[in-house]
């Protein structure tokens, strides 16, 4: 099984992913991106275009294998234009956004809003493909945007093309990030991807954050045992993505790989590298501490009765402060 970070806006950027690397080591197979907007005036925005360079992605030792820069585009023009630059890069895999739950994205026929048009999705995947050569094109979508039925069509679309890799969010649109992923749709979808004759290999995500979560999946899209000769297919999924977990849980892969669990000496070590990271490019304290709390968001739950102890880090106004409240939780709140 692989194990993908799932691309998050404004947090998987590239100070994080290689925090991450440095500090957790080579057990996540591929880190990707936030998405970067293929904006009709074909340039990006230079924060958007840094977190692809190359010197900016220094942990990586192969970079272009080990990084996947996720594509937000609402026309085939505009995507290939993007696809383009980024394999001057030297990137094998760009991905497609169709998942993007934001009204102000879906209004612009963007992320999961392709997923209301199946026929210009299709006509969007035909231009794509039929303008090569490329790095390869893996897609990240829902099950469908109002109604996990509208999955029985995107399935048989992505299945003609030559896709590298199908991740599938197991939530429609108005699901956002709510609620039981929607496993038997999952199961079914895999099913209509194969049996219309597509070919990619193909990734789960939702909700993946501990072991019991993972053996329950497998569970749920692999019940049956393999019959004899036959080798168990996982569900014909052979990719896990995750994010939230991750956030929460930074040894969340190695842990999945029957390792150790998080200790907190790598969390505290994760955490100061990751505040120095933010520093080089975020000028005031204050903002940096904004960008360490999308972090507490996650992280609190390893520190037992820790309200005070986080209310404390979340006033802090200076990085002096900061330090100490988090020294301070790390000494008085027992963790697990
Ligand atoms: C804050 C946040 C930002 C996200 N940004 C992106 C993004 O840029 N591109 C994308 O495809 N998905 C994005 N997602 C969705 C995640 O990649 C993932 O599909 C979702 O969180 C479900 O996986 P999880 O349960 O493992 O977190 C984002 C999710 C969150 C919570």
């Amino acid at each position: 099984m692989n194990y993908y970070f799932a691309p998050m806006e404004g947090v998987t950027l590239y100070p994080l992913r290689n925090v991450h690397r440095e500090v957790f080591g080579k057990g996540v197979d591929k880190y990707y991106t936030p998405f970067l907007t293929a904006a009709h005036t074909h340039h990006f925005k230079n924060r958007e275009k840094k977190d692809v360079l190359p010197e900016c992605n220094r942990a990586f030792d192969d970079y272009p294998r080990q990084i996947v820069p996720q594509i937000m585009a609402g026309c085939s023009e505009d995507f290939i234009w993007a696809a383009k630059e980024i394999s001057k890069l030297g990137y094998e895999e760009v991905n497609l956004n169709l998942g993007c739950p934001a009204p102000t994205v879906v209004n612009r026929r963007k992320g999961a809003g392709l997923l209301q048009d199946p026929e210009y999705l299709d006509k969007m995947l035909s231009e794509i493909f039929a303008a090569g050569p490329f790095p390869a094109i893996s897609l990240k979508t829902r099950l469908g945007f109002s109604d996990e039925a509208e999955a029985d069509r995107l399935m048989e679309i992505y299945a003609k093309y030559p896709i590298s890799e199908l991740t599938i969010h197991a939530r429609v649109r108005e699901d956002f990030y709510a609620g039981a992923p929607r496993i038997e749709a999952f199961r079914r979808s895999v099913s209509i991807y194969r049996e219309s004759g597509g070919k990619a290999p193909v990734c789960y995500n939702g909700n993946v954050d501990s072991v019991p979560a993972l053996q329950k999946l497998m569970q749920e899209i692999s019940p049956d045992e393999p019959s004899r000769g036959q080798e168990r297919s996982e569900g014909g999924v052979s990719s896990i993505m995750i994010g939230r977990g991750l956030l929460a849980n930074p040894a969340l892969v190695r842990q999945l790989k029957g390792g150790e669990q998080l200790k907190p000496s790598e969390l505290k070590e994760y955490l100061g590298k990751l505040y120095e990271g933010y520093a080089t490019y975020i000028p005031e304290d204050r903002n940096v501490i904004f960008k360490m709390l999308e972090h507490w968001a996650y992280l609190h739950v390893h520190f037992k009765n820790c309200d005070r102890n986080l209310k404390n880090i979340r006033k802090s106004r200076s990085k002096d402060e900061y330090l100490a409240a988090v020294n301070r939780i790390f000494a008085e709140c027992n963790f697990s």
